[in-house]
């Protein structure tokens, strides 16, 4: 089916209910959309496609509105498999259709399909028009790949944003206003935190710049569309770029044989004595997707890892990797564990949350075999000074402002 979502400007992705896995790497408990959009003037354009899977229903909401033949422009905000995938069947049917794209864009599907399309390139600042309505091209780099770009329909007020401002997040309703708001905001940052986090500085200066633009509708390509105070989503991207986090902490660990587990207990006692709000997350049993959802809004990161040959148990290393990749910004670290006849687990933690980026580390706790009483009080201690660090790093957080 379709939904218009403003004069001339149709809803024709589809719904993708079953989604649990995104990239293979990130959870999607809720699904997700492949949102396209088809913009009906003197001439038609679509913009964005969807997953391959799903091209029949796909090319089925373009026909109830209008041929397929009739379409002049493709414009591909992004050029990832999950927006382009049904492409290559629209394009039998339309082969002489002018394909509106970034260079980027254009060198990826190239990659991707191997087909002689009619590329039209665009640039920031680039106009078109389809009739009465013009659509004004934005670059939109690493949002989330380095082809991304946004498609402002300026008589509408329209930003098809693509990946930015997306939730995955599989509903018959189409509008954000229309969904329940817990799941809609949850949903909007687990993916900024699983997806976009590695490019805060871009993705703060590029909401900046869009600001500028009088925006009604903001229309991603994954989930429910903004268009009530769609400056709310932008408000919030900006806050999740700057590293603006709750005074609380997250500790993430795994143990062997529970000495670990205990030290984190000891530790979160610590940390609740100073009133600072605490959560556990043990990594073999824990969706990691979702403790970096927690991570987003969270300014203390405290993980544990027992040894195992020298290096930390598999699920620490797995989350760790990942932090690595995302980068979180605006966090106090430290790490904690237990060994037996030798450590190193404590090394490599204190390694990766260096490589992450995280600049306020504090010293950590390694302990052998069990933890004594002595080294439980120390747990505690070490929760204490902690929650203090999370304290004053979130003050001059707020003095900055
Ligand atoms: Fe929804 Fe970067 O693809």
């Amino acid at each position: 089916m379709n939904v218009k979502i403003a004069e001339g400007v149709y809803w024709v992705g589809v719904i993708d209910w079953n989604l649990r896995l995104y990239h293979n790497t990130y959870s999607t408990h809720h699904g997700t959309t492949y949102n396209s959009y088809l913009l009906l003037d003197d001439q038609v354009a679509l913009v964005d496609s969807v997953y391959g899977p799903f091209y029949e229903e796909f090319l089925k909401n373009i026909k109830e509105l209008v041929p397929i033949e009739k379409i002049t422009y493709v414009i591909v905000n992004h050029a990832e498999s999950d927006h382009s995938g049904a492409l290559p069947k629209v394009m039998e049917i339309i082969p002489r259709a002018k394909v509106v794209c970034t260079s980027k864009s254009k060198d990826i599907l190239s990659r991707l399909y191997q087909t002689p399309w009619d590329f039209h390139t665009v640039k920031s600042g680039d106009e078109m028009t389809i009739g009465k309505k013009t659509l004004k091209f934005i670059e939109a780099p690493m949002m989330h790949w380095p082809d991304n770009m946004f498609t402002y329909v300026r008589e509408d007020k329209l930003l098809l944003s693509n990946d930015p401002f997306g939730q995955h997040m599989a509903t018959s309703e189409r509008f954000e206003d229309e969904v329940e708001q817990a799941v809609v905001w949850e949903e909007a940052a687990k993916y900024f935190a699983n997806t976009l986090y590695p490019f805060t500085a871009l993705i703060k200066r590029k909401v900046e710049e869009i600001q500028s633009l009088p925006i009604q509708i903001i229309a991603p390509s994954h989930g429910v569309i903004w268009r009530r105070e769609p400056q709310r989503i932008m408000e919030k991207y900006l806050r999740w770029a700057s590293g603006e986090a709750e005074e609380r902490v997250l500790i993430a660990y795994e143990s062997m044989w529970e000495s670990t587990d205990i030290m984190a207990r000891a530790i979160a006692e610590g940390i609740q004595k100073e009133d600072t709000p605490v959560k556990l997350f043990r990594l073999s049993v824990t969706d990691h997707a979702d403790v970096f959802r927690e991570l987003l809004e969270t300014r203390g990161l405290m993980i544990g890892s027992s040894t195992l040959n020298n290096t930390v148990l598999p699920s620490t290393a797995s989350f760790i990797e990942t932090l690595k990749s995302l980068r979180p910004k605006g966090k106090v670290a430290c790490v904690f564990g237990s060994h037996g006849w030798g450590g190193g687990a404590i090394k490599v933690l204190e390694l990766a949350v260096k490589a992450s980026g995280i600049e306020n580390v504090i010293p950590g706790l390694a302990v052998k075999y069990r933890p004594e009483e002595g080294e439980l009080e120390a747990c505690r201690q070490l929760g204490r000074q902690f929650a203090q660090e999370v304290k004053k790093l979130s003050k001059e957080g707020e003095k900055a402002k």
